[in-house]
């Protein structure tokens, strides 16, 4: 059974005897096969891995599922067993912030008020203010995140440069069920007919991604969403600036209900 610790007390003790390579998975929990996948590339690269498990309040919106987001410890102790973690740390939220809500965090910059963050005021100050603590706790040689979240990894990537953190980010490709919804804590909530409405997202990528003309990959891409709530459609750079020509990222949000989805994927223009 993997070690579990909720201090930092307790992490650190464990920490002092890490051999080698430390790696860390961050998660909020309830996990599925692409946080395994994460934890599977920190356990080939690392000789320690950490994996936190915290549902961080600071980066959900006063309306948003922070009291419904699913716990669901032992099976994650489970799962981060099989995929050989040495320890968990679950700290609680007054672990996390002793003051209570933080006055100090750490502003995103631009990219973090567009795409999820024009939907959702705050949330990457939360994230990467959550981030930067957990990179501070723990100081590995490596963190690993999902591009699933891309315009998270991708202001992860930037903090990292613009702090100086001495971290390498590792980014790790979606993992998809066999039809191609992608693996999200939040596909629970789903109901059978609504999980059948949420693969029109993935539907809409693989169509776009087919096309290499801007105006073409977006257009191929609406198609498929028709009928759903999309809050956006874009297609950027890489680095999430305005797509030239060359690699591109294409990205969707969209409501099923209630619950809101996120997809991306790579796009080559021409
Ligand atoms: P969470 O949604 O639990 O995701 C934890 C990590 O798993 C993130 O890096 C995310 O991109 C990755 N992930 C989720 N679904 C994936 C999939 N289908 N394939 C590959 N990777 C996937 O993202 C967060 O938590 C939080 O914002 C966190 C970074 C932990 C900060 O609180």
């Amino acid at each position: 059974m993997t070690e579990l610790v909720t201090t930092r007390a307790a992490l650190a003790a464990v920490l002092a005897g890490a051999p080698g390579r430390v790696g860390v998975v961050m998660t909020m929990g309830a996990l599925h096969e692409g946080h395994a996948s994460l934890m599977r590339a920190a356990r080939k690269e690392c000789d320690f891995v950490v994996a936190t498990i915290f549902v961080n309040p600071l980066q959900f919106g006063p309306h948003e599922d922070l009291a419904r987001y699913p716990r669901t410890m032992e099976e994650d102790r489970a799962i981060a067993g099989e995929q050989g973690v040495h320890v968990i740390f679950a700290p609680s939220v007054e672990e996390m912030y002793p003051g209570g809500e933080p006055g100090v965090t750490v502003h995103p910059g631009p990219l973090g008020s567009e795409l999820e963050g024009a939907v959702r005021p705050g949330h990457f100050a939360g994230v990467l203010t959550v981030v930067l603590k957990l990179l501070h706790i723990i100081q590995p040689d490596a963190a690993y995140f999902g591009e699933k979240d891309y315009q998270q990894l991708t202001l992860i990537r930037q903090m990292v440069r613009d702090l100086s953190l001495d971290v390498e980010i590792v980014g790790i490709p979606t993992v998809r069920e066999p039809d191609g919804l992608a693996l999200s804590s939040r596909n629970r909530y789903l109901s059978a007919p609504q999980r059948e409405q949420a693969l029109a997202l993935s539907r809409a990528l693989r169509a776009g991604a087919a096309e290499h003309n801007p105006d073409a990959v977006l257009g191929k891409a609406r198609e498929q969403l028709e009928g759903l709530s999309v809050d956006y459609l874009e297609l950027r750079d890489p680095q999430l600036d305005e797509a030239k020509s060359g690699p591109a990222r294409l990205l969707v949000a969209a409501r099923v209900g209630t619950t809101r989805l996120i997809d991306n994927t790579a796009v080559e223009l021409s």
